[in-house]
């Protein structure tokens, strides 16, 4: 008999650092190509990226959500807001699903999860950052009723790049 694997969003372990690593520099390499330089792109390491991970996941102020369908294909990472604009009290960091399982509802469902676990502590409302250059992602943010909002400088590999902002209003995705 066979039987179906069920696709299952969870919150992140320390043990499952090195698999959201590995989806990180897999889809910064796909969706940053043309965008940011090759070389810094190039230099991306798994085992480096796992050390960070690690301490991400085990800051208790913070919340990674993994999508593991068996195996992770992609992760979420939010917490309280790190700064401006003023008035967002939660911020979703970091929203990564692999090239080869995107389009198939794991964003979405992931930053369902996470508004969930941002509502249930009151950091609401929440923004989230993106590269300007990045349009799939402000068409995903749009999709899920995020409103654009400031644009910023982030400095990568010794350049400027400017990112826009997205904001969801209070209770959106959360029914509150
Ligand atoms: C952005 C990302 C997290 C979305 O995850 P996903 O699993 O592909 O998204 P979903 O399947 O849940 O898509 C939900 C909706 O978002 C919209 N959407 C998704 N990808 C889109 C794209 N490339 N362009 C425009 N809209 C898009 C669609 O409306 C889609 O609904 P539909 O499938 O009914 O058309 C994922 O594609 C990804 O990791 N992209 C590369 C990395 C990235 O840009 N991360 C964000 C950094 S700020």
């Amino acid at each position: 008999m066979t039987r179906a694997l069920a696709v299952q969003i969870r919150q992140a372990t320390s043990g499952d650092a090195p698999a959201i690593a590995r989806v990180q520099v897999r889809t910064w390499q796909h969706t940053y190509r043309g965008i940011l330089p090759d070389p810094f792109l190039d230099s991306l390491d798994v085992e480096r990226s796992a050390e960070s991970w690690r301490a991400v996941i085990s800051d208790r102020r913070r919340i990674t959500h993994v999508v593991d369908a068996p195996g992770v294909v992609g992760f979420c990472t939010a917490g309280p807001a790190r700064g401006d604009p003023t008035g967002f009290r939660g911020e979703v960091e970091a929203i990564y699903v692999d090239p080869a399982d995107q389009g198939q509802g794991h964003g979405t469902a992931l930053v369902r999860a996470t508004m969930g676990w941002l509502a249930a502590r009151r950091l609401t409302p929440v923004l989230v950052w993106a590269l300007e250059a990045n349009t799939n992602a402000h068409g995903f943010y749009r999709s899920l009723g995020a409103q654009r909002l400031d644009t910023r400088l982030l400095r990568i590999a010794d350049a400027l790049y400017p990112e826009v902002g997205f904001g969801w209003p209070e209770g959106a995705l959360t029914g509150g």
